[in-house]
């Protein structure tokens, strides 16, 4: 299974349990990385790891709710101690509790969205730089947004705020950082079959304008993300920061 394109390096993938980013650790750990899955059911990461080990690859699941600044802080006590080091990071763990008009969210719903998908990536992303610009070898920062953070669909405004927030998350760190060899990128994935998006799938008439809407006329599978993250982790994306990736079956043209 190993290519050892990453071999020795050590990559977290935040919401790695499962869906686009369990797709990711595992394809780092065939390649090569030690990895490290992060979600907050340890459960479910024990058994997105056992799969990468069985598979001939390195892995670890650790807890952590990534809104939570001092679960994020122990995560990265933990990476700190036990590796001495951090070459990639996936920011992915994101949450989309409501489905609605603006006009209607409930202000629990906006703190509860922004908490993940903008607090949990800026929390990480700060503790990974601050390992990344101390090592001669830089780092990667790769942020999952979302096609959603271009052009908003009806129904996921809130979403759709905090996807755009990660994009310029993504460029603002991408500047600061680049001096210090970590460069920081984004990827924007369309609709693609996970729990996460079962709603979407299922329900025809949204499923519907998306597929009527996508040039390549279906959705995507996890793996089919997974190469744009790999392209951004790697030497081959060595003169790449603060770039904005869709992987999206042309749906965004
Ligand atoms: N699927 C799509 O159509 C689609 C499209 C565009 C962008 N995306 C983006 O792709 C990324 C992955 O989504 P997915 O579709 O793979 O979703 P998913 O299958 O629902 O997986 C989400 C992951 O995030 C973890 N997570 C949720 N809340 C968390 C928290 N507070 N702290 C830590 N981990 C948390 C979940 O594990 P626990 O429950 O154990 O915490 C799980 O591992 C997200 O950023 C999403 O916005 C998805």
């Amino acid at each position: 299974m190993n290519n050892g394109a990453f071999e020795n390096k050590v990559a977290l993938v935040t919401g790695g349990s499962r869906g686009i980013g369990a797709a990711i650790g595992a394809a780092f750990a065939a390649q090569g990385a030690k990895v490290i899955l992060a979600s907050r059911k340890q459960e479910a990461l024990d058994a997105a790891t056992a799969e990468i080990t069985a598979a001939g690859g390195e892995a670890v699941g650790i807890a952590c709710h990534v809104g939570r600044s001092e679960e994020v802080e122990r995560l990265f006590a933990r990476i700190k101690e036990e590796y001495g080091r951090l070459d990639i990071l996936v920011n992915n763990a994101a949450t989309n509790p409501y489905f609605g008009p603006v006009i209607h969210a409930p202000e629990s719903m906006f703190d509860k969205t922004f908490e993940i998908n903008v607090k949990g990536y800026f929390l990480a992303a700060q503790q990974a730089a601050q390992i990344m610009v101390g090592q001669d070898t830089g780092g990667a920062i790769i942020n999952i947004a979302s096609i959603e953070g271009l052009t908003p669909s009806p129904m996921m405004g809130i979403y759709s705020m905090t996807k755009s927030a990660v994009i310029m998350l993504t460029k603002v760190m991408a500047k600061e950082l680049a001096q210090a060899n970590v460069r920081c990128n984004c990827v924007c994935p369309g609709l693609t079959e996970t729990k996460f998006a079962k709603v979407l799938i299922d329900t025809p008439e949204i499923y519907q304008q998306y597929v009527d809407n996508a040039p390549m006329g279906r959705h995507a599978q996890p793996a089919e993300i997974v190469g744009a993250v790999l392209y951004f982790a790697s030497e081959a994306s060595s003169y790449t920061t603060g770039a904005v990736l869709t992987c999206d079956g042309g749906s965004s043209i």
